[in-house]
């Protein structure tokens, strides 16, 4: 079959003819991919920054974040069946039997840092016609989101990230609100979304329906598509370029959660002034290293300190976030249909790999179609 990767020691992106996989043990299931998404990790690993390919090949087959349909179940799967879509989660759990995280399943958490990754790190992705991977590894998705459930995987990065903002708040009694009356958790607080790419629209859609008020904060001045879609669903669309932290800080209050969706650390830690009092800061983006930049590091310390702020990188996600995710997709289904369906700016054939991978980002996200 064919299917899209790289071979890092030739600095080489190619289709490649990759053996169909087979189920070789009871557990497996066998899934057609009907849907591989293209993000920002895809784009590094085809600049040969990132990625590795699988022990003995020389080549990575591409794509992490994918929906499928299962063809064909070993013998002791009972959860699936044939017809059942599935969207399968990303990283595998080292080998160590002191590594805490993993052997429970968290290997989001993972301490020894020998995990791998499919598509990313020593494991073939998703981005051919079928795969084969363990029924633990997958989360069965309702038909009526096939459409959608490509982008489950980017919103697990939101789905992890808040179930840790919850965590890390409890230490301030009365942050969460009490949602007796339904107007959810996040009902009162503020939030801001740095970024307005899938990972932030997602992010800023996952945080509204939790009941927050809700900013996205990005570059390109309006009117633009991404700030029609933040201020159709409810969000309020600030572009950077036309207003800068301190104004905008002024302009939002107190701002009790930053979740950042940007990848670029001096816009990240610019916006990180204007926290607010015991406010948090989700970090979700992964910049490519550079050389050192000018921060307002003693305004920083000083406000991190004197107002509470707890500052949380997260990565990944757990089984439960997948769970969530897709959970999510259909409530901002039932809300906000054309938008959601608008973040999916490009569906195109594997023809088109290369352009997605190494061409001008463009759109919010693409995806490939197999089938
Ligand atoms: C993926 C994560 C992965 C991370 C680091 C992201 O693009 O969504 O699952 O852990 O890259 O490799």
């Amino acid at each position: 079959m064919k299917g899209v990767g790289v071979v890092p020691k030739d600095q080489r992106l190619l289709l490649i003819d990759h053996p169909e996989p087979m189920i070789t043990g009871p557990t497996e299931v066998k899934v057609r991919t009907l849907q591989v998404g293209i993000c920002g990790t895809d784009r590094e690993i085809c600049t040969f920054a990132y990625g590795q390919p699988p022990a003995g090949d020389d080549y990575l087959l591409l794509g992490h974040e994918c929906v499928g349909e299962v063809v064909e179940v070993g013998t002791g799967v009972k959860s699936l069946k044939k017809g059942d879509l599935v969207v399968p989660s990303v990283r595998r759990p080292c080998g160590d039997p002191k590594c805490g995280p993993c052997r429970e399943g968290r290997q989001d958490f993972c301490e020894t840092w020998n995990f791998t990754e499919r598509g990313i790190n020593q494991r073939h992705g998703y981005m051919a016609g079928y795969f084969v991977e363990e029924v633990a590894y997958l989360t069965t998705v309702p038909p009526e989101l096939r459409d959608v459930a490509v982008m489950a995987e980017p919103l697990t990065v939101a789905e992890k990230g808040l179930a840790q903002a919850w965590q890390v708040q409890h230490r301030v009694p009365g942050w969460e609100h009490h949602n007796r009356d339904g107007k959810g958790r996040g009902h009162g607080r503020t939030a801001v979304v740095l970024g307005a790419g899938p990972i932030g629209l997602l992010g800023a859609m996952k945080l509204l329906i939790e009941g927050f008020r809700v900013f996205v904060y990005s570059r390109s001045p309006k009117p633009n598509f991404k700030a029609e879609i933040a201020d159709a669903i409810g969000a309020t669309y600030i572009s950077s370029v036309k207003m800068g932290p301190d104004d905008f800080g002024q302009l939002v209050g107190n701002i009790d959660l930053v979740y950042e969706a940007v990848g670029e650390a001096h816009v990240t830690f610019d916006l990180m002034r204007v926290l607010g009092i015991n406010g948090v800061y989700i970090l979700t983006g992964i910049p490519a290293v550079q050389g050192p930049i000018p921060v307002y590091a003693d305004s920083l310390m000083r406000n991190i300190v004197l107002k509470n702020q707890a500052i949380v990188g997260t990565v990944n996600a757990s089984p439960q976030a997948f769970i969530d995710a897709i959970r999510d997709l259909g409530e901002f289904k039932k809300r906000w249909p054309k938008e959601l369906a608008a973040l999916i700016t490009g569906r195109h054939s594997i023809d088109a790999h290369r352009e997605l991978l190494t061409g001008k980002a463009q759109g919010i996200k693409n995806v490939i179609e197999f089938a």
